[in-house]
């Protein structure tokens, strides 16, 4: 596989999504068969923020290939507390180790991390802007349950702002032909415009509604997000915007026969508890499914060299990214780089509009 580092769903060909797919497929029917696979390598993950599912799935999808696991789920438990830069930390972890996966609140961080980094680089989410291991978990999830990734009608509903895995899955789907989003949130919490603006092309298109009755009839998938609390600067506007939706028994009455309900997870009050027994529900099969696919990609991430020592790169000047929850705006030596998309300049750690 040519892909070196996964830092967004788009940096794979959709030949490569289609090998990898299979070969989680393979490694879900047999996974003994894979238990030597990456014998003798090093996985390394650094958690900058707190995880269950994507830490947990990464460790032991390393552990089943036979390989071994180092890092931190608690940046203060490292040197990172003693003010050591992320250029600093990724040098040294990736010196150690074959394989890199970071989480880390700001955006941009992983893109960053992949220029300094001597191995492969994951992104296993960087604050509020994509989260692309969740996406291929949720691609397999869908492929398994509809067969296809094109024709979908899929709702997403929300906190479709700060939501990072909906922003990875969408710009994932819009890859495929004829989907039709139905984006359910609150006014603030609509999906930002460098998402929406890329939804347009192959036969795909979205609508933007305010309740789940009105839509939910229609879904084949629907795809529930917690309200991301942590991204909320105070306590109160976090409270007008919680509890705003809630899937219950009575909701899911009005839903087709075989609506796939999805979710990231973790949930909070979002999805009432006794629809959890509604068969129609695949959340906790979904997130076994990213196990088996990240034991996909870090076998064939695991395949590539160690380059040397990382290329230096020239003191930035002036100020680049307007997004202040962009990375480049917090690890100062970092390059300015930019990208042409659609027409339009932006930062290539964040994506955000120069
Ligand atoms: N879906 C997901 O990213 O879960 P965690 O935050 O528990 O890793």
């Amino acid at each position: 596989m040519k892909l070196r580092n996964l830092i967004d769903f788009n940096d794979l060909t959709l030949g490569e999504w289609d090998e990898l797919y299979e070969l989680a497929v393979r490694i879900k029917k047999n996974p003994a068969e894979f238990r030597d696979r990456c014998r003798g390598k090093i996985l390394a993950t650094l958690f900058y923020e707190p995880s269950t599912r994507t830490q947990m799935s990464f460790q032991t999808a390393m552990m089943r290939l036979g390989g071994k696991v180092i890092g931190f789920s608690d940046p203060n438990s490292s040197s990172v507390s003693k003010g050591e830069t992320l250029r600093d930390t990724v040098k040294i972890v990736t010196a150690y180790s074959d394989i890199l996966v970071i989480r880390n609140p700001i955006e941009g961080a992983a893109y960053a991390s992949a220029l300094y980094s001597r191995v492969p680089v994951i992104n296993a989410g960087d604050g509020g802007h994509l989260h692309p291991t969740q996406t291929l978990t949720d691609l397999m999830t869908i492929s398994e349950l509809k067969g296809s990734l094109d024709g979908l009608t899929v709702g997403l509903c929300g906190d479709l702002l700060n939501g990072r895995t909906v922003h990875s899955l969408i710009r994932a789907l819009g890859r495929f032909k004829n989907n039709r989003f139905v984006l359910i949130s609150t006014p603030e919490l609509r999906l930002p415009d460098y998402v929406t603006k890329d939804v347009g092309e192959n036969g795909n298109s979205y609508i933007e509604v305010k309740t789940l009755e009105e839509c939910i009839g229609d879904l084949d998938i629907l795809y529930m997000t917690r309200i991301q609390r942590e991204r909320f600067a105070s306590k109160e506007e976090y409270a007008r915007q919680s509890g705003v939706y809630r899937l219950t028994t009575d909701k899911m009455k009005l839903a087709k026969p075989d609506l796939a309900v999805l979710h990231p997870l973790p949930k909070v009050d979002e999805i009432a508890y006794e629809v959890d027994d509604d068969p129609r529900t695949m959340y906790f099969e979904q997130a076994e499914n990213g196990m088996y696919i990240r034991m996909a990609l870090i076998a064939k991430l695991c395949e590539h060299e160690r380059t040397g020592r990382s290329p230096a790169y020239p003191l930035p000047e002036g100020v680049c990214c307007p997004n202040p929850r962009c990375i480049s705006n917090h690890e100062k030596y970092l390059p300015r780089l930019t990208k042409e998309v659609s027409g339009e300049t932006r930062c290539c750690y964040c994506d955000s509009r120069l």
